[in-house]
């Protein structure tokens, strides 16, 4: 179940867009809270909806190797051009239902950026992630309280236009994550405030695959 993936049209002014674009400021907000996760080195990191890569080549750069996964080939192929340091192994073009991206479900982290809005159901989405965790990976999610999404769109996708962490925390917990934080993303609203003034503040979800949950 894709639910809006990106056009072609979409994909190529992506990055012009100052709310997706991805500063450095931006990127070590990311990198501080995954650092203090305590991953090892060589663990095993999945960008769910991860579009042109952005995120994926800032946490390549800090040395940790990420898979990412997106269901727009625009997308991808617009990330492939303007990220030379990525390549085209490191994304899987498809995404969120297929059984495993893979194999074995022992990913250590799932991170997510400004997907949330746009699925129609998070709560399969959530179980899918929790399935494709180790025992106590994470999971870090990241989303704007967008304010543009019409009544309709807000009927359709029920994490667009929240105006504060609640809900999606709770939908993620109900998937059998225990939550380790759910708030507005402070460190990294301020990050950003610096450099792209006016800007829409971020929440930030932090959950773990609860050891007591099935699945
Ligand atoms: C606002 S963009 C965010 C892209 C990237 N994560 C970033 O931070 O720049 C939303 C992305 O989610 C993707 N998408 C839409 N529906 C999705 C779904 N059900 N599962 C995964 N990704 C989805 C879109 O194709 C698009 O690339």
């Amino acid at each position: 179940m894709v639910d809006q993936a990106y056009t072609a049209e979409q994909a190529l002014t992506y990055e012009e867009d100052t709310e997706h674009t991805l500063p450095r400021e931006e990127a070590e907000a990311w990198i501080a809270i995954i650092h203090a996760m305590g991953l090892p080195t060589e663990a095993r990191i999945v960008d769910y909806g991860a579009g042109t890569g952005t995120l994926m080549a800032a946490l390549k750069g800090a040395g940790y190797p990420v898979l990412s996964l997106e269901p727009s080939n625009h997308m991808v192929a617009e990330g492939l051009r303007l990220h030379p340091e990525l390549g085209v192994n490191d994304f899987i073009v498809g995404t969120d239902m297929s059984p495993d991206p893979q194999g074995g479900g022992g990913f250590d982290l799932i991170v997510s950026r400004q997907v949330l809005c746009h699925l129609k159901r998070p709560d399969l989405v959530f179980k899918q992630l929790h399935q494709w965790l180790r025992p106590n990976g994470w999971v870090l999610l990241v989303d704007g309280f967008w304010t543009g999404f019409s009544a309709d769109q807000k009927q359709v996708f029920p994490l667009a236009g929240i105006k504060d962490a609640t809900l999606a925390a709770e939908a993620l917990a109900a998937a059998g994550f225990d939550i380790a934080r759910a708030e507005a993303f402070h460190e990294l609203n301020q990050a950003r405030a610096a450099v792209c003034p006016g800007g829409v503040s971020r929440y930030v979800i932090v959950g773990r695959k609860s050891l007591s949950a099935l699945g």
